[in-house]
């Protein structure tokens, strides 16, 4: 049997779990992954068959490969140890926000197989920065490390960045929102290389909002400083929207971009999955590959490849994820395509890097 058709037994069987309820596959796999972190000899083996070197240094952080997980997967760092075991060469987790909260009522995450996507309205629900950085705690501040790895004995060979993406908390109002986001970074900053501030879910009301210039300008001016800081982008922002979030970032010192979170549009979308189709949320995965790419190529033309680029949606396979690369960004993302393919795409994505 190939590798890829190992994932794919396991993946109809992960599928079926729940009743076919995505968030319970997501949860029980979450759980196995934060088990296998706890266990040297799995994580050991898992390495020895995915972990690929292609290392890179970008906005002043060295990447052991550009393939890294996209946040959401791993809200509250439950599996840290696993990703890079997995193959991937960053992970960010988040979206976390300063207060806990429980996010929107279930269900809240669809997959529309046929289309290879995923809608959610997951609405940040996380455990809130402080027990993300009791977590992160326990391996060590940065500091005393160069990557979240580098003090756990499991871990001490392969050191990956850890970004971690900010959130606004649901019951703030917007007009507090640069306090909320500054509280969170204050309880984080001893624990990521990089930080991002997520103004692009669909899922928060009114955290779009933030993408305009001037709350994004005050964002930013309390933010930058210490430690790189790069801003999420919506997919579905038009160009002279994006143009002048750019002349913000430029500014004010933003170390990057990430393009792009979810989209609001329903296009591209197989007839197999219009039941689906109908849910309240942020589509990913392969209707969004084309469009990312636009925004990913349109961030590194406008800024003549001054501001540093993560290209992210709708990488499902090698391919994708080299025209991304061709598009301009220095590292990309994934989330849907793990899903659908597996960390054998990881792998085969690293791969495909070493030779860029
Ligand atoms: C996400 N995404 C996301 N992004 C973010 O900045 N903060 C978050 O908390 C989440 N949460 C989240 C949950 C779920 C279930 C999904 C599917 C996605 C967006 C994600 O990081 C990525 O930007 C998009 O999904 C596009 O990439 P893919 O999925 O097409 O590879």
């Amino acid at each position: 049997m190939t590798r890829s058709g190992g994932y794919r037994l396991a993946r109809s069987a992960l599928f079926r779990l729940g009743g076919g309820d995505a968030e319970t596959a997501h949860e029980w796999t979450l759980r196995r992954l934060a088990a296998l972190s706890r266990s040297r000899v799995a994580l050991a083996a898992l390495r020895t068959r995915y972990a690929v070197a292609a290392p890179r240094t970008v906005f002043g952080v060295d990447f052991p490969n550009p393939v890294g997980l996209a946040a959401g997967m791993d809200k509250d760092g439950l599996a840290l140890l696993a990703w890079p075991a997995l193959g991937f060469g960053f992970v960010e987790v988040g979206t976390v926000t300063a207060r806990p909260q429980p996010g929107n009522p279930r269900p809240r995450l669809f997959r529309l197989p046929t289309s290879e996507a995923v809608i959610n309205r997951m609405g940040f629900n996380n455990a809130g920065a402080e027990a993300l950085a009791d977590r992160l705690a326990v391996l060590g501040r940065l500091d005393e490390r160069a990557g979240f790895g580098r003090s756990h004995p499991a871990h001490a060979d392969r050191p990956v960045p850890l970004g971690i993406s900010l959130g606004k908390s649901k019951v703030v109002p917007i007009e507090e929102a640069v306090d909320d986001y500054l509280s969170a970074y204050k309880a984080l900053s001893g624990y990521g290389q990089y930080f991002v501030i997520n103004v692009s879910s669909p899922n928060t009301p009114g955290l779009r909002q933030l993408q305009d210039r001037e709350y994004l300008d005050t964002l930013l001016a309390a933010l930058v400083g210490e430690r790189p800081i790069l801003v999420k982008i919506a997919p579905d922002l038009a160009e002279p929207a994006i143009a002048e979030l750019l002349e913000v970032c430029l500014a004010r010192g933003a170390a990057g971009v990430i393009a792009t979170n979810t989209t609001l549009s329903r296009s591209g979308l197989a007839a197999a999955d219009a039941g689906q189709a109908e849910q309240a949320g942020g589509l990913s995965g392969r209707p969004l590959t084309g469009r990312a790419r636009e925004v990913v190529s349109f961030v590194h033309r406008e800024t003549d490849g001054a501001l540093p680029v993560i290209g992210v949606g709708g990488i499902l396979d090698p391919d994708d994820a080299a025209r991304m690369f061709d598009a301009g960004a220095s590292l990309v993302q994934l989330y849907t395509g793990f899903i659908y393919r597996g960390p054998g795409l990881v792998r085969a994505i690293a791969r495909q890097a070493r030779g860029r």
